[in-house]
Parts: structure tokens; C-alpha cells; sequence
């Protein structure tokens, strides 16, 4: 959302070079997007207009070190997220502030990025830097957003920066540099920053429902498993369980490279100073769900690596499911209470709470865009079945974060998908705000903490945000 992207010392990030490269859906950059670096205050206005407890947003690295180096310090970045803070502290709106939401400096990209380890140190450095600069008011901290995210689209099919297509090794080097850079960031908070600021450091992980196309099926049992633990269990399972893979990825990644004349993939191993260094790095589940898909076994072995050859899974829809403007996207409520229910189990139990941290569905640029009933209903059905989890499965869900605020860059898809419970004119210089119907909606979500109607007549626990 910010923009600004060469402004007031910022550095080059790798979404800005990868937009000004054409890479992005209609060659559309983020060089100004909703231009929220100059409207700070109206922003904030907007989101007092709705009532949250919290708003997650996140540091942009280059904004606070032009060259990923603390020697590229830039003090008007450091200003305005210290403006946003103390904007959101004065609204009674807490900050929820990610430190990686995927746009890397471009010079550490061009370092080796995420597959040179010396990056480790480099984000300790700057992580470290913005718990003592923001730590005294920022008490929720996410370290990294959607490392499944980072590792397939940009190492496996290279549809986000740095495009790198190869999804055997690239993939699992960069997944096992990260989450030992989000542990050593969570040691540096819990050793040099917790006893006087108190805060919460944890990682937001995605991951889809995965259901068996055949619940009758043993083959579709395990791989709708395999599926999971894939998507979710790879960063999950070292942070939450043991510091180490889960046993189904190690076993099946043996397992494909013994059928295969080569080796196709390579899961990086953790020493066992690593896993102590891993493992109960995070002080909450931050989950963020959008769909669900059906999974059967990969009927033949192909030794093509691909993400779902190596996982040996099918995945499918149900042709009943409706599809939103996003093609991965399909409105499955009940998945999000499925998986709800199964990181309670594999994961989190009664020990440590769930933060949903993204939530929510677009719609195109095309359709009506102020009465957006589509956006509104995806809320209420999925909202309604984190209500299940908690009531009826006693899943501790403490937060739930929807996506979002306003219409922004959505990545490769620029701004064509729009996810903003605000749209966004980007065709005005202004950049124009307007509230969408599901803005109202989603206040009366939050005045009433759960739903006023009949339709549901349920309202959640105080304790959930
Ligand atoms: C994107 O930019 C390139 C180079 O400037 C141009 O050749 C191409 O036609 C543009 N594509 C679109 C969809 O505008
Ligand atoms: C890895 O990063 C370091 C700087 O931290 C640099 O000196 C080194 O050349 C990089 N390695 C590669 C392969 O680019
Ligand atoms: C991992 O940490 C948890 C607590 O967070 C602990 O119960 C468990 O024993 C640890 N496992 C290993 C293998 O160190
Ligand atoms: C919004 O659209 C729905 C159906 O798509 C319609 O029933 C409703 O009346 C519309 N609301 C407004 C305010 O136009």
C-alpha cells in the first residue's frame, strides 16, 4: 500500500525491480500503489471508522535500511513508521507489525538473497533494530509472512521475485535459511527485548484445508496428510513440535528420489544445536487460510520435479464450490474450522493461542465494487466457522485479522485483485478511498464481536479479538 518507493531514502526492493521489469499483470508497479506513505492519518481515520483492536501491517526492509545493512540506516523511514505507530496508539488501535512480508532489499537479493545464509545475520540485525526502535509500543510482532509463499512461488514456479524456477532444491534451501532466521530473531526478542517490552514474537504460516477426494480411501488419507504437512507441517512442525521436519516430508522426499534415477529432491538437514535453536520459537499461531482443496494420490510417479509430484498429491475442487476473482481461491467455510481443529492438535493445544492473520477474498476490478455481497458473505461464513472451532471444539482462536483495510498490490496480479474493505481509485492521483459495503458490515463484526442476526446468533468469547 505505501508507495513512495524511491522516496526519502528508501531502497530498492525486489517487487520494485520485478515491476519495473513488466513481470506484474498489466506491467503495473508498486511505485505509488495507495500511496500510503503520504496518508498516514487518513488511513487511520478509515480504520477508526471500523473499531479493530489491531492492525497488522508491515516494515518495508529497504524503508529502514536502503541496502538491507544497518551502515544504510535511513531515519525519514524510521519517521514514518514511528508516525503510523503512534497514529494507530492514539485510535486505541494496537500495531501488529510484521518484519518480512516478502519485499527483500534488492541488494541482498543480489547477494544470493534467501539462498546465502549470511542473510540470517543481516535479518537478526535489522529485526533487532526494529524491536529496540518500535518495541517500547509494538507488543505483537510477526517475524516472517507465508515462508510456504516465499519458498514456492519464488524459488519453485517463479512467479514472484526472484523467479527462480527450481522447486527441488532452491525451495527447501530457502525455507531452512528462513525459519533459521525467524529462530534467531525470536532469541533475540526473548533474550535482549522480552523482559522489559513484553511483547509477542511469532511467524504466520498459510496453509488450504485438505480433505480427501475419497474419505474411504487409505491412499487419499495419506496423501491429503502429505498435503498438509507439506504446506503447513514444513515451517510448522520444526517451530511448534521438535525443530525438525515432520517425519512424512522426510520420507516421502526419500522416497521420490529412490524411484527416481536422480535425485529430484534435497530437504536441507538441521544440526542438532539447529533444532534446539528451532524449536518453541513462537509465542503465538499465526495462521492465515483463504481455501481447501481435494487431494488423491498421485496416480503415477513422474520424476519431473514439481511441488506436487515431490509431495505425491493430486489436489481438486469440488465443482460446487464457488470461485471468487482470485483462481485459487474457493469459498470452503468448513475447511477453515478443519484445519482449526487440526493445528489445536498437531501443533498448539491449550499452549499457545492462534492469531488468524489473513483472512478474507477479492473481487475483480469489473464488478461492483461498493456492493460487494460476495466479499461479505466469504466473512460471515468463514468468521461463523472460527466461531465453531472456538464454541464447539474448544480450538483457542484469540484473533482474527481480515484482508484487508484497503484494495492494494496484490503481487503479481497488481491491482486487479481487490481485497480492500475500501476500494481504491488507482486511476485518481488522489488515490481515492471508499468505503465498500462489507466495510460496514465488518464494523458491526466488531461492535458486536460476532454476529447481531438470527442467521448466527452466536457471539464469541471476550477474550477473542
Ligand atoms: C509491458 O511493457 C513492455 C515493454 O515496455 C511492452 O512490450 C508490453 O507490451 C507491455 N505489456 C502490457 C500488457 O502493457
Ligand atoms: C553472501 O553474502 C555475503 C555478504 O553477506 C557476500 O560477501 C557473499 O559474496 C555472498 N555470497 C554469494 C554466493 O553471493
Ligand atoms: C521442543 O519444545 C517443546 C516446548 O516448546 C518441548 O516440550 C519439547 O520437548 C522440545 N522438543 C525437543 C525435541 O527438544
Ligand atoms: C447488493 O446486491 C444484492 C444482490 O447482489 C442485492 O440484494 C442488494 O439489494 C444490493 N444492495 C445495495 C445496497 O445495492
Amino acid at each position: 500500500v505505501e508507495g513512495a518507493w524511491a522516496e526519502d531514502g528508501k531502497g530498492e526492493s525486489i517487487w520494485d525491480q520485478y515491476g519495473h521489469q513488466g513481470h506484474v499483470y498489466k506491467n503495473q508497479t508498486a511505485d505509488v500503489a495507495c500511496d500510503s506513505y503520504h496518508k498516514t492519518e487518513y488511513d487511520v481515520y478509515l480504520l477508526r471508522g471500523l473499531r479493530p483492536k489491531i492492525y497488522k501491517f508491515s516494515i518495508s526492509w529497504p524503508r529502514i535500511f536502503a541496502d538491507g545493512t544497518k551502515d544504510s540506516l535511513n531515519p525519514q523511514g524510521v519517521s514514518y513508521y514511528n508516525k503510523l505507530i503512534d497514529s494507530l496508539l492514539d485510535s486505541n488501535i494496537e500495531p501488529m507489525v510484521t518484519l518480512f512480508h516478502w519485499d527483500l532489499p534488492q541488494t541482498l537479493q543480489d547477494l544470493g538473497g534467501w539462498q546465502n545464509e549470511s542473510i540470517i545475520s543481516a535479518f537478526a540485525e535489522y529485526a533487532s533494530f526494529c524491536f529496540d526502535t518500535f518495541g517500547d509500543r509494538v507488543k505483537f510482532w510477526i517475524t516472517f509472512h507465508e515462508p510456504w509463499v516465499i519458498s514456492y512461488a519464488g524459488y519453485g514456479t517463479g512467479q514472484h521475485p526472484p523467479g527462480i524456477v527450481d522447486p527441488g532444491i532452491a525451495s527447501y534451501q530457502v525455507a531452512h535459511v528462513i525459519l533459521k532466521a525467524h529462530a534467531l530473531a525470536w532469541h533475540v526478542y526473548n533474550s535482549h527485548y522480552r523482559p522489559k517490552q513484553h511483547g509477542k514474537v511469532g511467524i504466520v504460516l498459510n496453509s488450504d484445508w485438505a480433505e480427501p477426494k475419497n474419505p474411504r480411501s487409505v491412499e487419499d488419507i495419506r496423501a491429503a496428510e502429505r498435503y498438509l504437512n507439506f504446506m503447513l507441517g514444513w515451517f510448522a512442525h520444526p517451530i511448534f513440535v521438535n525443530g525438525d521436519y515432520p517425519d512424512v516430508l522426510k520420507s516421502q522426499i526419500q522416497h521420490m528420489n529412490q524411484q527416481c534415477s536422480s535425485q529430484i529432491a534435497k530437504l536441507p538437514t538441521f544440526t542438532e544445536e539447529e533444532k534446539r535453536l528451532v524449536n518453541g520459537t513462537a509465542d503465538f499461531f499465526g495462521l492465515s487460510h483463504y481455501t481447501s482443496r481435494l487431494i488423491s494420490a498421485s496416480a503415477n510417479h513422474t520424476c519431473i520435479p514439481s511441488y506436487d509430484n515431490i509431495g505425491g498429491f493430486s489436489p481438486q475442487v469440488d465443482p460446487s464450490w464457488p470461485q471468487t476473482a482470485a483462481p485459487w481461491i474457493y469459498v470452503v467455510p468448513w475447511g477453515l474450522r478443519r484445519l482449526l481443529q487440526f493445528v489445536s492438535k498437531d501443533y498448539t493445544g491449550s499452549r499457545i493461542p492462534i492469531y488468524i492473520a489473513e483472512n478474507g477474498a477479492p473481487v475483480d476490478d469489473g464488478s461492483d465494487f461498493i456492493n460487494d455481497t460476495m466479499r461479505m458473505d466469504y466473512y460471515r461464513l468463514y468468521i461463523n466457522e472460527v466461531l465453531k472451532a472456538v464454541k464447539l471444539d474448544a480450538v483457542d482462536v484469540q484473533m482474527y485479522v481480515a484482508r484487508s483495510l484497503i484494495d492494494g498490490f496484490e503481487g503479481a496480479a497488481g491491482y486487479s485483485q481487490r481485497f480492500g474493505l475500501h476500494h481504491v481509485n488507482f486511476d485518481d492521483a488522489n488515490r481515492q478511498r471508499t468505503p465498500k459495503e462489507s466495510a460496514y458490515f465488518f464494523s458491526t463484526v466488531i461492535e458486536n464481536n460476532g454476529f447481531p442476526d438470527k442467521f448466527l446468533e452466536e457471539h464469541l468469547p471476550k477474550h477473542v479479538v
